[in-house]
């Protein structure tokens, strides 16, 4: 047997949209699974090419559940997506492993199922949503239940991505946000994110600026990233319509207009006075979401 499966990137939270809002981007992950006598795991980076591999381990722990002991197979990957960048790269290895149990149980889990189960074991809704349906998508949980919903962009958006070289785990960046928050900061996210939504739906790009602002975790995150501040204010001068930190970070994400082709070269001449490595890079959108293709 062959099992191919392609997640796309995303970017959750989207400003105001903590643990909501996610869009997805045409960066891919892909997966094969194939037939082996022993077990073979190739990814790009050494260190995972063993049992501690997220997608293998999820898999096992799915096939666990239901009583299967894990076949031997070969997993080959290939990552375009970087790793423990708020890009959604483990939960695109989630997605995979659970889709690939699933081939394993003859195919027992309906899509809902598998939906939940990558939500379960990943903590958060938000990135798996729009990697495994694609394009921009709203979803919560409430009474065990996870719903979702997708909003299309119309074009004119395109979308750079300010990647550091240094990594921040998912863990850390959730470790330094406050336990509660007071009504003021709950009321004004509330505000901010359903007029960003509402905007982006739109088209009205001009004031997205104003509605991404975040009083939940960029304020308490952007603090692991050196010249947060600097950066956002930078892309702002240049023409972005908006900038947030993209899921936990430390990647920056910048909204921009689709025809402004000096953007992209003058953030990355700025980033280059930087003393951390920062690189631009031009994503557009996925509306596919997951694409599983076997034999
Ligand atoms: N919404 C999540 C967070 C995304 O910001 O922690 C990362 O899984």
């Amino acid at each position: 047997m062959m099992l191919k499966i392609k997640v796309p990137a995303s970017t959750a939270n989207m400003g105001p949209g903590f643990d909501v809002l996610a869009l997805s981007f045409k960066l891919y992950n892909e997966f094969i699974f194939e037939d082996s006598k022993e077990l073979i795991i190739n990814t790009p980076n050494k260190r995972y090419n063993n049992k501690n591999n997220l997608v293998y381990r999820t898999l096992v722990q799915i096939l666990e559940e239901k009583g299967i002991e894990a076949p031997a197979l070969k997993l080959t990957m290939r990552n375009e997506i970087p790793i423990s960048r708020g890009l959604g790269s483990s939960a695109t290895c989630i997605l995979a492993g659970v889709i690939a149990a699933n081939r394993y149980l003859k195919k027992k889990m309906t899509t809902e199922e598998i939906y939940l189960k990558a939500v379960a074991i990943e903590g958060h809704c938000d990135n798996i949503s729009s990697q495994f349906f694609g394009g921009l998508t709203l979803s919560m949980r409430e009474e065990d239940r996870i719903f979702y919903r997708k909003a299309n962009i119309p074009s004119g958006l395109l979308c750079t991505a300010l990647i550091p070289d240094f990594t921040l785990s998912t863990k850390k960046a959730r470790a330094v946000l406050p336990e509660t928050v007071s009504l003021t900061d709950a009321t004004y996210n509330l505000s901010h994110a359903m007029l960003f939504v509402e905007s982006l739906k739109n088209g009205q790009f001009k004031d997205l600026k104003y509605f991404l602002k975040d009083k939940l975790h960029e304020p308490y995150r952007s603090s692991l990233i050196p010249n947060f501040d600097r950066i956002i204010q930078k892309a702002y001068d240049l023409g972005a319509y908006g900038a947030f930190l993209s899921g936990a970070g430390p990647t920056i994400m910048i909204l921009r207009k689709n025809e402004e082709n000096s953007f992209k070269k003058n953030i990355q001449n700025y980033l280059h006075t930087l003393e951390d490595q920062w690189k631009a890079v031009d994503l557009s959108i996925d509306n596919e979401g997951t694409i599983i293709s076997q034999d």
